[in-house]
């Protein structure tokens, strides 16, 4: 039996090419996650509990990725979380703060205090709008027992708007008539919400983000095979998630090619992404599926004992390189996931054909992670673990039935507390733009076209670090 050789990150580099591009802003490093979604930066937080819940989606969206929530929570938790990302950008505030006309200024300005809000919706009876008091209205009111109704400009003067109105419109309504917040109401004027114009610039400013046709942040959800799979899929569709994430440990399985044929049966417009998988004919059954996007990766991730415990895996540059022709072909993007330790394994998965990477351990120990800071020997950590760990599995509802049948393919680990995760893109971020200039590359097409690799022994390797020094 011939026995081929496979490669990782590490066991390669990228041949330097003459260079045209003079300045790293002139790259553009926009992609797709899938057929129909659009990524300003090709990065994706991974669908773990140490890594993705609502607060990493919304810092990954902002910065122009995006975030997968985990599935490892009731439909109800998973469905909030989604919900948590799409309000964000939502210009919208539903339920705004309200004062009564007969409260006095020392009662607002207890209420300024309390809600660090500076303008307040008028209303007697919690419905109908009878004015607003903002901070213009209070600026030369010395006297703090006057009443709201002698500060407030009054219905009659009031510019609002329906509920329906769309943040262009918002916005020129601002403009024209010089005003910061523009009250919703209904027929009857009672109160449906209220527009601010910091929220609107927000919003309208934030081209970097990742938005829907709605102007909301995009956000993923991961689902798995068992259990209900579908009542999920339902859910979280109904809470309008982007994309569905297939998180199958082994993605080329008759469960889960049947299953993400059941979801495209039954919902025809969702954009589903199918994984994980290591070989080009995993990723020609997850298209002919219905999948929108395919996830590589098996074993390769920071927290992962698959290979070791299986004995099955598929180095990821070379899965990588073997499942890229295949999606090419199709107009499928593909999604390497796992084993990013370092800038330069972002640059080399996209000049390998990558599309997008999604990262776990290196976004582990952000601020936006779900779970506590810890101290350790002086020092702040927090945990990451894998999906598929001990901790993990005895954490779910049905682990006690169950003990006796875990064999972990992963571990739980301490990583060291990063800050927020922005610095983190940022170092990613600024390594995939300096690589695109040495691979004379405008955008992530063309750094594909252009790579050159090359394949290093132990001792390029060693050259390839710090060495021969003390490290500070
Ligand atoms: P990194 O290297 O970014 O990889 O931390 C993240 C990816 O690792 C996968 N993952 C697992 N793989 N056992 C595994 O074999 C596990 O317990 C496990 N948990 C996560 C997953 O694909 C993730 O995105």
């Amino acid at each position: 039996m011939e026995i081929r050789t496979a490669l990782t990150y590490d066991d390669v580099l990228l041949v330097p090419k003459k260079s045209n591009i003079t300045s790293r802003q002139d790259v553009d490093i926009a992609t797709k996650l899938t057929q129909n979604i659009s990524l300003k930066i090709p990065l994706v937080s991974a669908n773990m509990d140490t890594v993705t819940e609502s607060r990493m989606a919304i810092a990954m969206s902002l910065a122009g990725g995006i975030g997968i929530i985990h599935r490892f929570c009731d439909i109800e938790t998973q469905v909030r979380e989604v919900s948590r990302v799409k309000r964000k950008q939502n210009v919208i505030i539903d339920n705004p703060f309200t004062v009564r006309s007969d409260n006095t200024l020392a009662e607002v300005k207890a209420k300024i205090a309390e809600l660090n809000c500076t303008s307040f919706l008028v209303t007697d009876d919690g419905k109908k709008l009878l004015g607003i008091i903002t901070h213009r209205d209070m600026l030369f009111a010395y006297n703090d027992s006057v009443l709201v109704s002698e500060l407030m400009t009054p219905k009659s003067k009031l510019i609002t708007a329906a509920q329906s109105v769309s943040p262009e419109e918002a916005k020129n309504l601002m403009k024209t008539y010089k005003i910061e917040k523009l009250p919703l109401v209904d027929a009857d004027f009672n109160i449906m919400g209220l527009i601010t114009a910091t929220d609107i610039s927000r919003n309208l400013n934030n081209h970097q983000a990742s938005k829907d046709s709605k102007g909301r942040l995009l956000v993923g959800a991961a689902i798995g095979v068992r259990d209900g799979f579908l009542e999920r899929a339902k859910a979280l569709i109904e809470a309008e998630v982007d994309v569905l994430v297939m998180d199958i440990a082994h993605g080329h399985s008759i469960n889960a090619l049947r299953s993400i044929e059941q979801i495209r049966k039954t919902y025809p417009n969702i954009n589903i992404i199918g994984g994980n998988i290591a070989t080009a004919s995993a990723a020609k059954d997850l298209i002919a599926a219905g999948v929108q996007g395919v996830k590589v990766g098996i074993g390769p991730g920071s927290i992962c004992t698959t290979r070791i415990t299986t004995g099955f895996g598929v180095p990821q540059l070379t899965a990588i390189f073997n499942i890229a022709p295949v999606c090419q072909a199709a107009g499928i993007p593909l999604i390497a996931d796992g084993g990013v330790k370092q800038p330069a394994d972002l640059v080399k998965a996209l000049a390998a054909g990558a599309d997008s990477v999604m990262i776990g351990g290196q976004f582990a120990g952000t601020e936006e992670t779900p779970g506590p800071t810890l101290n350790y020997k002086g020092r702040q950590y927090k945990i990451s673990r894998g999906m598929a760990s001990l901790t993990a599995a005895l954490s779910r509802p049905d682990a006690k039935e169950k003990i006796n049948q875990i064999t972990p393919e992963g571990i739980e680990a301490r990583v060291p507390y990063r800050g927020p995760v922005q610095n983190v893109i940022n170092t990613f971020i600024g390594g995939l733009r300096s690589g695109m200039s040495y691979g004379n590359a405008r955008n992530l097409n063309e750094l594909r076209a252009n790579a050159e690799f090359i394949r290093i022994t132990n001792s390029g390797q060693i050259e390839s670090g710090s060495h021969d020094n003390e490290v500070i």
